[in-house]
């Protein structure tokens, strides 16, 4: 089984982001699957230009001449497509957005009805499959994400791939924090890599293990408190530790 996982953090490996989803692959490919990891930072993606070429002048194909020439043939050949990004103003980061937009050549043009909602169908040569999404946000709390997560489900629906769940990460900024000062949350990274063979071995990630992830980490007075101090203590410094 294939899955290509798009981390869309700007700070690659080193994020908040990489800290659920490093596990989260582990669990994957302990699981037996292939696993590549795509970074929107190291690829050069142009946004859509909404002419519809690969709709009708060249189905399935985009005319763009960009790093997504190595997307397409990916994202098409895998059942499993990770979607892991922070929240950016409540929402996607723009580098994944960009890349998502740009996907329509995975899809017909043509509207059918499908659970009486307008979608449109799957084009044959992209494999059927499903979506997990793995987002972490600096906000305390857990609804930070809905709108995110109201997204991706929608964009499953829309391209006809199922949502698969997601793993959240709220108060992100406490992880790297609470792992240097030593402070138990390893049951939060074993959590994701659990989830990770879950969605391989059985196909779902249980409700208690994605809660696991999304456990309180610390109070929000004592988050917030740090947070602030961190960022008083920047300014004087002009070094902020992330
Ligand atoms: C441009 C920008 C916008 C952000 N917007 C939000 C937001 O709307 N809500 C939130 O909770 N965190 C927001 N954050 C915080 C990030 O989600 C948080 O710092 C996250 O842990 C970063 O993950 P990373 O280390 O993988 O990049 C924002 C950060 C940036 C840089």
């Amino acid at each position: 089984m294939k899955v290509v996982a798009i981390n869309a953090s700007p700070h690659m490996d080193h994020g908040n982001t990489a800290m659920i989803l490093g596990p989260f692959l582990e669990g994957m490919r302990d699981a037996g699957t292939d696993v590549e990891v795509l970074y929107t930072r190291r690829l050069n993606i142009k946004p859509c230009t909404g002419e519809f070429h690969c709709w009708v002048k060249e189905p399935g194909r985009c005319y763009i001449d960009d790093d997504m020439n190595d997307v397409y043939p990916k994202m098409r050949e895998a059942e499993i497509w990770v979607l892991a990004a922070p929240v950016y103003v409540d929402g996607l980061p723009a580098p994944l957005k960009m890349l998502i937009d740009r996907l329509l050549p995975l899809v017909e043009p043509f509207i059918e009805i499908r659970d009486e909602h307008c979608r449109h169908p799957r084009r044959e040569d992209a494999k059927a499959g499903k979506i997990a999404l793995v987002s972490v946000c600096g906000f305390w709390e857990l609804d930070n994400f809905d709108p995110m997560v109201t997204h991706v489900k929608a964009m499953c629906k829309n391209i006809g791939r199922e949502f698969a769940g997601a793993l959240l990460r709220p108060h992100g900024g406490a992880l790297k924090v609470m792992r240097k000062l030593g402070v138990p949350m390893g049951d939060v990274l074993e959590a994701a890599r659990e989830a990770g063979r879950q969605l391989v071995t059985d196909g779902v990630m249980s409700p208690e293990t994605l809660s696991t992830i999304s456990r309180e980490l610390v109070p929000r007075d004592v988050y917030v408190r740090a947070v602030n101090m961190n960022f008083h203590r920047a300014r004087l410094t002009s070094k902020l530790k992330i």
